[in-house]
């Protein structure tokens, strides 16, 4: 950045330059999103100023009443001092099945329909189980781009991991790069989020069947993260049991698990509650590699009372009668929750605009052959940056993002942009930054 504009940008240049050398990191661009949290509050405090915060998934919206009235009916009555069942509270593996049913048209029984602590800890124990069931199979792929703090899980199980950037793989062809990686046999399990996280790619069913043949092709357990479930707004998947349904790999294979979050599409991020579905015929499968780990070699077992046991033994009893209640209006479309969280649609829309106003390019563009839609995230880039570049210049304009070289894309000109924090009262400051930005660093 020229002298000159430093003395003119948004947030003080000298505060930002040494709030970044007081914070020890590296690389500003390459730290995780808490620590770029933390620099950017520094950095408020020490100047004063709002940043638009745009570097961390937190949902902004309410939770529902609904779920705290049911929370806290649940600990007058006394559940605070009784350990819940491991796999759930009946009430709640019942809603989670009958929501699968509505919302995804699975049919799934309650059996194998269980609440985690948030679903980071669905996808811990699923690769902590899934990546052992074979010797051989201890590697987890990750089709990329995708949430920075999974990669962190499988390396810290001592799983090794791969990973795929779909980018110039979808559609038709993903069929084949995929299969010649799945053909080494030495895969346990792939994970990907859809809607995803941080490119808003949403696969088409054409790209899900494609997962799904070859999963079972090669035994591979499918972990289909749904953070951002049903929240695809091109399409109104709002109405139970009435299509178009969330699409998912479970149409396409028996091997697969679901984890569901009830921190964006219910805004319960607090109470770190969330859902997993595992296939039945996957939950009853004996696996060889399991009872090196587990008390059996059976999945389902050392799935409850070897991974969920060990980590958590289940998740909080009076957030699983918050969930039941939240899940059990959604069911009955007292509460439609895809509407509640319809706003950050609506914002993306807005604020997309204005990036791409300022010469800035949406890197993850396409869905086949539709752009890609409004949702959670998004992705950008602009001329002469890195995305590492990027994220460190964004601080003196007063934007904060994280860079896509964190999430296995292979597109390092790239960061992630999250609205869920930007208040749309804030929006027209955003565009002001932004064209400062664009006339300090002018494209030819
Ligand atoms: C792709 C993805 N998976 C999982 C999570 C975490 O979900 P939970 O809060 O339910 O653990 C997030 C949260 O940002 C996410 O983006």
């Amino acid at each position: 950045m020229s002298k000159k504009a430093k003395q003119t940008t948004p947030m003080p240049a000298s505060i930002v330059s040494n709030m970044i050398k007081d914070s020890g990191l590296k690389s500003v661009g390459n730290a995780s999103i808490r620590e770029i949290k933390r620099l950017i509050d520094n950095i408020e405090r020490a100047s004063e100023k709002k940043f638009i915060r745009m570097e961390m998934g937190i949902p902004g919206i309410k939770p529902p009443t609904i779920g705290i009235n049911a929370e806290i009916d649940a600990i007058r009555s006394g559940v605070t001092g009784i350990y819940p069942d491991i796999d759930g509270i009946p009430t709640v593996k019942d809603e989670i099945s009958r929501f699968c049913k509505l919302f995804l048209d699975l049919e799934i029984s309650p059996r194998y329909c269980v609440p985690t602590v948030g679903s980071m800890h669905g996808g811990y124990c699923s690769f902590l189980v899934s990546g052992r069931r074979y010797p051989e199979k201890d590697t987890i792929l990750f089709l990329d781009p995708g949430f920075p703090v999974h990669k962190q899980m499988v390396k810290m199980q001592g799983l090794k991991q791969q990973s795929l950037d779909v980018y110039d793989y979808r559609g038709s062809k993903l069929r084949n790069k995929l299969e010649s990686i799945l053909k080494s046999n030495t895969i346990g399990a792939l994970l990907y989020s859809n809607p995803n996280n941080p490119a808003w790619i949403c696969f088409t069913d054409e790209e899900l069947k494609i997962i799904g043949e070859l999963a079972t092709k090669y035994d591979v357990v499918v972990l289909e993260d749904l953070a951002y479930m049903a929240m695809d707004f091109r399409k109104d998947l709002s109405k139970p049991g009435v299509a178009p349904f969330q699409v998912s790999v479970s149409k396409y294979t028996d091997n697969y698990i679901l984890l569901i979050s009830s921190s964006k599409a219910f805004s319960y991020a607090g109470q770190r509650i969330g859902m997993m579905a595992i296939s039945e015929r996957l939950y009853a499968t004996d696996f060889p590699g399991l009872s090196n780990y587990f008390p059996t070699n059976n999945f389902g077992h050392s799935m409850i009372y070897g991974a969920l046991y060990a980590t958590t033994s289940g998740t909080a009893h009076s957030a699983q009668y918050a969930l039941a209640a939240i899940l059990k209006a959604v069911n009955e479309e007292q509460y439609n929750f895809v509407e509640a969280v319809r706003e950050y649609g609506d914002k993306a829309n807005i604020i997309k605009k204005h990036f791409t106003n300022n010469g800035f390019h949406i890197v993850y563009d396409m869905d086949g052959d539709s752009p890609i839609a409004d949702g959670f995230y998004f992705t950008v880039s602009y001329p002469g940056f890195s995305g590492i570049q990027l994220v460190e210049e964004f601080l003196y304009y007063g934007i904060s993002a994280i860079s896509l070289s964190t999430t296995g894309s292979l597109r390092s000109e790239g960061v992630r942009a999250c609205v869920s924090l930007i208040p749309r009262e804030m929006i027209p400051e955003l565009k002001n930054r932004l064209e400062v930005f664009h006339q300090d660093h002018p494209l030819s």
